[in-house]
């Protein structure tokens, strides 16, 4: 039985789509964010034995910049990487407003290496094949790779093969490239290291101006006067665990763990961990 008047150009078998209860739709299927909230839950990444990433919880949601902090081999890339789907946990859950990560919505997650990956082709090339996997239509691709060029500073350079160009310019393309598919999501994993510091301003312009038009940003570094400029909130790592989670305006200033404490006043924890590993070797 049809429960609403059928018009008379109407064929009787056709049911009318009923209005599902709202409680009864699945979260998914209501229109809404494609990642945020971005949600870790028992987090483990293991190998030889090692727990390089261990135990973690983490939900990344509202706006602006969080900044990951912590010594090299905290945990930091891997831990961008489970977030971004491009890594499998061994154990724990990784969601994108509350399903798995998929290749439909991995679009929306951007992600900037430490070292740019280019592909042989101009610095155009590059942005109009990312928009083409990306599912963008031909008519669209180069209008958008320009303005993402633009935006970058790069637009003189659009016709330049990629290769030929210099570090801090290939870091910024890589950026552009990220920028162009409008991520929901971006993380940017030492995107300035060991770049000129014109090339580090252009790319925190980028990142800001990215964060004003709604995109959320997680960002790892480990330049103090770097963090101090971009960071809305710091997350501190150490050994694969998350020291402390805490807003920018009290991190540096008052940071809530020890261990980000003397992160911030520059004590050598590598040492220290290595001193007790060999204690630990040399205990039977
Ligand atoms: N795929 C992997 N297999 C084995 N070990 C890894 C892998 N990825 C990272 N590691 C190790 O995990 C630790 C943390 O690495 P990483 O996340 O890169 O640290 P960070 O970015 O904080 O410097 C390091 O000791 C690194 O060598
Ligand atoms: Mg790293």
């Amino acid at each position: 039985m049809l429960d609403r008047p059928r018009s008379p150009q109407e064929p009787a078998n056709v049911v009318a789509p009923r209005p599902v209860p709202a409680e009864r739709v699945p979260a998914h299927a209501l229109p809404s964010d494609p990642v945020l909230p971005l949600s870790a839950r028992g987090l483990v990444f293991a190998r030889a034995g090692r727990r390089l990433i261990d135990d973690i919880d983490f939900t990344l949601e509202g706006a602006g910049i969080t900044l990951i902090m912590g010594h090299n081999g905290a945990g930091k890339s891997l831990l961008l990487r489970l977030l971004a789907g491009l890594v499998e946990p061994d154990a724990g859950t990784v969601t994108w407003n509350g399903r798995a990560p998929d290749r439909a919505r991995a679009t929306r997650v951007g992600f900037v290496f430490q070292k740019p990956v280019l592909l042989r082709r101009s610095a155009l090339g590059n942005v109009v094949h990312a928009l083409k996997c990306a599912g963008v239509k031909r008519a669209e691709r180069k209008l958008r790779a320009h303005e993402a060029l633009q935006r970058a500073r790069l637009a003189p350079l659009a016709g330049v093969p990629a290769r030929l160009m210099s570090g801090g310019e290939q870091q910024r393309l890589a950026l552009a490239r990220a920028l162009a598919l409008r991520p929901r999501v971006l993380m940017l994993d030492e995107p300035t290291a060991s770049l000129d510091p014109t090339s580090v301003a252009h790319i925190e312009a980028l990142a800001l101006e990215a964060v004003r038009a709604g995109t959320r940003i997680l960002f790892v570094g480990h330049d103090l006067a770097q963090a101090r400029r971009l960071a809305d909130e710091v997350v501190f790592m150490h050994s694969g665990r998350i020291a402390e989670r805490t807003p920018a305006a009290t991190f540096f200033d008052n940071p809530q763990s020890p261990l980000a404490a003397r992160f911030l006043a520059g004590d050598l924890l590598l040492d220290e961990d290595r001193k007790l590993k060999r204690e630990e070797e040399t205990t039977p």
